[in-house]
């Protein structure tokens, strides 16, 4: 790609935005990435640059939740060709204790932006959705077409209401294209090992949890059901490997930037298309790992959906992307990171 093309990653330290980051280096972008490192670490851009040929992006630590920091920060780098956002508070559990603090900075983060893009005539913006802007769908798989519903944390509104906010905002930009990919389960990690997810205190989520178990810092895996309606009485969700999804970014930003959408607001299923339970997770991680999980069952976990996964057509067509790991894959390498930390 000729001249490099500056892009500005937020939230590039994080786990999905580090990998992205990573393989728009690889493409040939020149990366600055935007962090206030409250959930992540600067030592991932020493990690980056080692897995790209020496490659270290440029990195401000900045809350881009203040206005005024993020005015300076992307006045600065008004040349760049887009934003990828993908800065924001996810703890679906912390959002229902403290929903203000998840409303303010993930909201205030990507009006900030859009706010501060209109005025530096930055026009290409990509945003990290999520699944759970579907509720408990209708139809399976799901396609985009599918009506969103209010999610039932407040962090899943914050994704609704992001969306809300960029069609409004598209309708009356017509120069400015944004592009929504909305995640389905990202898990998984760099086959280096030097890339992955490093949650703060207790995970959440279930694939980090099953890394800490099996490594003796957390005793058990409690198994949220055994009695939904699905194969095996578990949970059913449609993991993506988070390589794949990064590689989903840097195809979305193509299409931004050759102007190939056909609308300037473009909303994405992001996942493999293949529902997995709960039990399909733990089996895949033993065998590929030879570890033996310590596992229980216990009650449902209030809000979980008991089957999502997504249609990804859209984004295989117009997108030409295409998931290329696999469930053992993506056991694995969280495995090899989570070792790899050790
Ligand atoms: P992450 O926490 O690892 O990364 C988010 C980054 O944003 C962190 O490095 C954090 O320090 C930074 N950040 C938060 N508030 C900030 C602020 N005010 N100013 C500057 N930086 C700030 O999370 P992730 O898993 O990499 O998720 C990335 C994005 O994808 C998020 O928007 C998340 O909501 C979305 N998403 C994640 C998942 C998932 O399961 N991981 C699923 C769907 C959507
Ligand atoms: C997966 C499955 C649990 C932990 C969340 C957010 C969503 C998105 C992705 C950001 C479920 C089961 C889990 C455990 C378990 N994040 N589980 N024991 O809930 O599908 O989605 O992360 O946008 O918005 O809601 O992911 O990893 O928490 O759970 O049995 O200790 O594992 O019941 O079936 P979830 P998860």
């Amino acid at each position: 790609m000729d001249p490099k093309k500056k892009i500005i990653i937020t939230g590039g330290t994080g786990y999905i935005g580090s990998h992205t980051s990573l393989v728009l280096i690889q493409a040939g972008f020149d990366v600055v990435i935007v962090d206030d490192l409250s959930n992540s670490e600067a030592s991932v851009l020493d990690r980056i640059a080692e897995l790209s040929k020496g490659v270290k992006p440029q990195f401000e630590k900045i809350d881009l939740s203040n206005f005024e920091h993020a005015y300076n920060f992307l006045k600065k780098h008004s040349d760049a060709c887009g934003v990828i956002n993908f800065a924001a508070f996810k703890a679906v559990g912390e959002s229902v204790q403290r929903p203000i603090t998840y409303y303010r900075n993930n909201l205030c983060i990507l009006m900030n932006l859009l706010e501060c893009m209109q005025e530096f005539k930055m026009n290409n913006f990509i945003f990290s959705s999520s699944a759970t802007v579907y509720g408990i769908p209708n139809k399976l798989p799901i396609t985009e077409e599918e009506p969103t519903k209010r999610p039932t944390s407040p962090y899943g509104n914050t994704k609704k209401i992001a969306e809300e906010i960029l069609e409004d905002f598209t309708r009356i930009q017509a120069e400015f294209s944004a592009i929504s990919l909305r995640y389905f389960n990202p898990i998984g990690a760099h086959p280096s090992g030097k890339l992955g997810e490093s949650p703060v205190g207790i995970p959440n989520n279930l694939m980090p949890f099953i890394t800490q178990t099996a490594s003796g810092i957390r005793e058990e895996l409690k198994v949220f059901g055994k009695d939904y309606k699905t194969k095996d009485g578990t949970n059913i969700r449609d993991y993506i490997h988070v390589v794949d999804l990064a590689e989903a970014h840097v195809l979305a930003l193509k299409r931004l930037l050759n102007k190939t959408a056909k609308d300037n607001f473009e909303i994405f299923n992001i996942g493999t298309g293949i529902g997995y339970s709960v039990l399909d997770v733990i089996t895949s991680f033993e065998r590929t790992t030879k570890q033996k999980l310590n596992y229980s069952f216990t009650y449902r976990r209030q809000g979980d959906v008991p089957e999502l996964f997504a249609d990804s057509t859209k984004a295989n067509q117009l997108l030409n992307w295409q998931a290329k790991f696999n469930l053992d894959d993506m056991t694995s390498s969280s495995w090899n990171f989570q070792n790899a930390k050790k």
